[in-house]
């Protein structure tokens, strides 16, 4: 049995371009230099051809024009069986709302990631008797889509920005923030589009995957800053960047991960321009910068 994995958005929240960015990014995709790249979300398949969607970004629509094999098979027919949300950030779950049309699918979500869209009465828009929200404990195995098993585990990240109130701890550890570990046909898939630091357990548990997506958001902590753009580290974000000492290319280089995909890139990194001297160095240490509708099977 194969499992397929198609990164839907490669982009973080905001995209590529953002539309009120005028960085050189942002202007280069506008222009149809580089890519234009829509938000955070990855598909995943398995035998019977139906399909989980981790995290429903907000450009979700077009995402699933652009997939084929995700498109209506007849009338209402649709191979989707799931869909998994890993926080809950706007770039995360505001694709919910475009899916509210009488669509049956399972909402996979920890508890506090529940509540979460369970305070929110906008989401009632997608109608709870056709799309039960299931919670699934930190650990606890389910199936993701028929065969192929999953669990969803706590990574070092914080509470949404929308949900931000007095003092922010970065890199609580707790449903707030997860990762998605898959596991098909002896093959170990990891998704991982929002993390604050590879803590010593996160590295044991990821070691020797055949396939990892990680968090991509920035180059470097200080890159908002110093491209004039806001006063916000990664670290503040509850993002670990790319290079430095305790990036995540420098953090995952001996950890056996047969293939290295970066998603959840921000528009300001610049490892989306081909020709950027950063791109060449991940892609030197084994990366593959992610694209909209790039397929990886492990
Ligand atoms: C993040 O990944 O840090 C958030 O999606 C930011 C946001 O909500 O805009
Ligand atoms: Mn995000
Ligand atoms: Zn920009």
């Amino acid at each position: 049995m194969t499992v397929r994995a198609r990164i839907l958005g490669a982009a973080a929240g905001g995209g590529l371009p953002q539309w009120n960015c005028g960085c050189n990014n942002c202007n280069l995709a506008r222009s149809g230099v580089i890519p234009r790249l829509t938000q955070s979300s990855l598909a995943i398949s398995g035998a019977d051809g139906s399909w989980a969607i981790l995290n429903a970004s907000p450009d979700i629509r077009e995402q699933l024009t652009q997939a084929r094999s995700l498109h209506p098979s007849g009338l209402r027919e649709l191979p989707l069986s799931a869909v998994v949300v890993t926080n809950g950030d706007i770039d995360h779950v505001a694709g919910l709302l475009t899916l509210r049309e009488s669509q049956p699918f399972t909402l996979f979500a920890t508890p506090g990631i529940h509540a979460v869209l369970d305070a929110n009465p906008i989401f009632d828009a997608v109608n709870r008797d056709l799309v039960p929200r299931r919670a699934i404990a930190l650990e606890e195995a389910f199936d993701l889509v028929p065969g192929i098993a999953a669990r969803l585990f706590a990574v070092p990240g914080k509470v949404p920005l929308y949900m931000e109130a007095g003092e922010v701890v970065t890199d609580l550890m707790g449903e707030q923030t997860v990762g998605v570990e898959i596991e098909a046909a002896g093959k170990r898939i990891y998704y991982i589009p929002g993390c604050a630091r590879l803590s010593d357990d996160l590295a044991a548990r990821i070691r020797g995957a055949n396939l990892l997506f990680f968090d991509g958001t920035l180059w470097r902590d200080d890159e908002m800053i110093r491209e004039g753009l806001g006063h916000k580290t990664g670290a503040r974000m509850g993002h670990m960047s790319m290079s430095g000492p305790d990036g995540s290319i420098a953090a995952m280089a001996g950890l056996g991960i047969a293939q290295k995909v970066f998603v959840h890139m921000n528009n300001t990194n610049p490892v989306h321009r081909p020709d950027a001297p950063e791109r060449a160095l991940a892609e030197a240490a084994g990366w593959t910068i992610g694209q909209d509708g790039m397929e990886i099977t492990p």
